[in-house]
């Protein structure tokens, strides 16, 4: 295993058969009266937890999910993970780490990498860096022909680091001073998102010549989050945007459109794509014509639950479908040859990161209604790696334990911050009653956002060190 950023780690020897915890059914949970019950969360005719989930065998999933989110009445409590959790490297690392760190599988990146330039062949990824910004998880994705996505001078130069050249980074953040788009030309960036005169003319100045395309703004339907307002102008507005480009001396050279992240639908690129059309169309009309369109992230996790617990089930198949035939419509639109670019972030690295952390304890105490609620508080949660974990849920393994009697528990993090949590809302967690403090925790699907959000010591929390496994087939160094 490459360390980075932890010490080490002596092996931990695997305690009994693992209990792989998913959820109980929405439609029959209620907090406890008594605190312990039986549940088969164990399938009964395997001896391996490498069970059918969304996907068999593939990065990708090949097969047709129509429902974005799983029915509530299904019981889910007793599905097995998915099998990119039985991974054996990530597994290994996650059995071997005695002590809590983020764990990144490089060869399942590179996996996911290679599934999605297969699913889009000539699409050029710029990996968004925000959503994983560790130099080994870069440093790989370079080595397999990506590019970045940055938002600040400090991305843009740890994407250099990595060893691409500035051409394969661009400044994808609209938002930017004066101060960040001098400092990133500096380093030799020269295209940069854009979707105003203000920001317009400031590159102008301080980044001359570049090329710029302009944000569209998407509505961010679909999306757990939408990314919509704070970002791009309207499909009637890029016009002006590129021609005053044009009138300053840069290179109105495309557009670009974010669907919003972890996008459940294909619809929502559907809709893009008319917005992109409309716009190549207006743009024709003024004698400019982009060569690039930037179909951004988006792309979604494939082993994460909704806020109620419920398996998310994006209809991949259908979203690359949708994107392939929009490429082609837009193809067809433009006045000029077109290239694409994405910019995925959490598709490429959420499936692929795991933490391993340890109970701080499972109790159980009586609410002020009077019903009795039981809480696993973790050793990491919102502040120090599961930033995301009040929007969306991680499915949970709890190795030392074969589990036969279980508790229902609100899952919660260990800070004094009651943001810190999972939402209270479908069904609870189900925790071998017997768990102790000290017991590890899998935290599975955590890849994407976990390092890059954790606070710098939020309660004297630290954040998380890391480890990454695998890379070598790219890199040929020594793990
Ligand atoms: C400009 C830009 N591109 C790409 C991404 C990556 O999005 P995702 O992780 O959903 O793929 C983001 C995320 O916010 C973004 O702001």
């Amino acid at each position: 295993m490459r360390r980075a950023g932890s010490p080490g780690q002596a092996v931990q020897p695997a305690v009994g058969l693992p209990c792989l915890i998913s959820r109980a059914p929405a439609s029959t949970w209620r907090p406890s009266s008594s605190r312990t019950e039986s549940a088969h969360v164990r399938p009964q005719n395997t001896g391996t937890h490498q069970i059918a989930g969304p996907r068999q065998a593939a990065d990708h999933d090949r097969t047709s999910h129509r429902a974005p989110i799983a029915p509530a009445a299904s019981n889910t409590a007793n599905a097995p993970l998915p099998v990119r959790h039985g991974r054996p490297a990530l597994r290994a690392a996650l059995a071997a780490a005695t002590e809590d760190a983020v764990i990144y599988d490089l060869d399942g990146i590179g996996r996911q990498y290679a599934a999605l330039c297969a699913e889009l062949p000539g699409v050029a990824v710029r990996f968004a860096m925000k959503s994983c910004p560790v130099d080994e998880v870069l440093g790989h994705l370079a080595r397999l022909g990506s590019g970045f996505d940055t938002a600040s001078p400090q991305e843009v130069a740890q994407a250099l680091r990595a060893g691409v050249a500035p051409g394969m980074v661009h400044y994808g953040n609209t938002v930017k001073s004066d101060r960040n788009i001098a400092e990133a030309y500096r380093l030799g960036v020269r295209d940069f998102a854009t979707d105003c005169l203000e920001d317009v003319a400031a590159i102008a100045v301080h980044a001359p010549g570049s090329r710029v395309f302009c944000r569209i703004a998407s509505t961010g339907e679909g999306a757990l989050w939408g990314l919509s307002r704070k970002f791009g102008c309207s499909p009637e507005d890029a016009p002006r945007v590129l021609d005053a480009a044009r009138t300053v001396g840069l290179l109105p050279s495309g557009l670009s459109v974010h669907v919003g992240s972890q996008q459940m639908t294909a619809e929502a690129w559907v809709a893009a794509i008319d917005s992109l059309a409309a716009v190549l169309k207006a743009l024709s009309r003024r004698g400019i014509t982009p060569e690039r369109i930037n179909l951004g992230g988006g792309l979604p996790a494939l082993g994460v639950l909704d806020r109620g617990g419920r398996p998310l089930v994006p209809p991949l198949r259908e979203m690359f479908t949708a994107i392939r035939e929009g490429m082609e419509r837009l193809r067809v639109v433009s006045a000029a040859p077109l290239a694409f670019l994405l910019e995925p972030g959490r598709h490429l690295v959420a499936d692929h990161g795991a933490i391993r952390a340890h109970v701080a304890r499972l109790t159980s105490r009586h609410r002020l209604d009077g019903i009795r609620e039981d809480w696993l508080y973790l050793s990491c949660g919102k502040f120090n790696g599961l930033y995301e974990m009040d929007q969306l849920r991680y499915r949970l393994e709890f190795p030392s334990h074969s589990g036969e009697q279980f508790v229902n528990a609100v899952v919660a993090g260990p800070t004094c911050d009651s943001d810190d949590a999972y939402a209270q809302e479908g069904s609870p967690v189900r925790v071998p009653r017997a768990i102790a403090s000290g017991d590890p925790v899998w935290v599975h699907s955590c890849g994407a956002y976990a390092t890059s959000y954790a606070t710098c010591g939020f309660n004297g929390f630290p954040p998380l060190p890391y480890t990454c496994v695998g890379g070598q087939a790219v890199s040929g160094e020594d793990a």
